[in-house]
């Protein structure tokens, strides 16, 4: 696989098969994510890796705090309000996921059975949370969490293995730190799901879209 194939051809999946990532695999993965930049090659990131029945019990638990109404409240919080033209983005994202899916707006049970999916992580056998030190200059360590999990997600679609970085993932944090015994003195920051894809899946089969660079990039010379 060519760079440029891996970077087009990385999209979030969003629907798994069951079938386990060899810890071999998984083992490959990390130790490649482990070449992206960091400030002063300080390397802040901590993965903590869930499978098994440990995942299946973060994923039920979850799913059931979800159905029950339970507020969401990661660690790192996210902003409440997005400016006007991320959220159009946002938006327009939203309705290219519920057409893909065949799911028309007013349709709440459809909507539902959408977030069940995305709270029970896509059926995905794998999640890995990053963490970093809960001392750390926790705003500038952001920079390189983004790098190495770009870097965690090209890598396993090396391997034909689908991910998702996940939001959602990390939004009980409590739950979270009890399952996987993460300690008070890290901060959650971010999950990504990871599995082999199912091909079949609408969401993992949609044209995606971007911004023209004309929208982002202005030339100075
Ligand atoms: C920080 C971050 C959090 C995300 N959280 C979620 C999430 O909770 N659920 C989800 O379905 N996708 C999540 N995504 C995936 C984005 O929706 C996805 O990257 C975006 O729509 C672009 O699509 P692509 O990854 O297929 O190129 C997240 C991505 C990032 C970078």
């Amino acid at each position: 696989m060519t760079l440029e194939e891996a970077i087009r051809g990385r999209r979030s999946i969003r629907k798994f098969r069951r079938d386990p990532i060899p810890e071999e695999v998984l083992r490959e993965i990390l130790d490649q994510a482990r070449w992206a930049p960091s400030w002063g090659n300080t390397q802040p990131w901590e993965f903590v890796v869930l499978t098994g029945n440990a995942l299946d019990e973060f994923r039920t638990t979850k799913h059931r705090k979800m159905v029950a109404g339970e507020a969401f409240s990661p660690e790192i919080p996210m902003p409440e309000v997005w400016p006007e033209h991320l959220n159009k983005r946002y938006k327009e994202n939203g309705k290219i996921v519920l057409t893909a899916m065949g799911i028309a707006r007013e349709d709440k049970e459809g909507r539902m059975r959408l977030y069940e999916n995305m709270f029970l992580l896509f059926d995905a056998p794998c999640l890995v949370v990053a963490c970093i030190d809960a001392k750390s200059l926790v705003e500038y360590a952001m920079l390189d969490i983004g790098l190495v999990l770009q870097t965690l997600c090209l890598s396993a679609h090396d391997k034909g293995i689908g991910s998702c970085i996940m939001a959602v993932s990390v939004g009980y944090p409590a739950l979270l730190r009890k399952i996987a015994a993460i300690p008070d003195d890290r901060r959650i920051v971010m999950g990504v799901v990871l599995g082999y894809p199912d091909p079949d899946y609408p969401l993992n089969r949609f044209q995606r879209v971007r911004a023209d660079i004309s929208e982002f990039v202005r030339w100075v010379s």
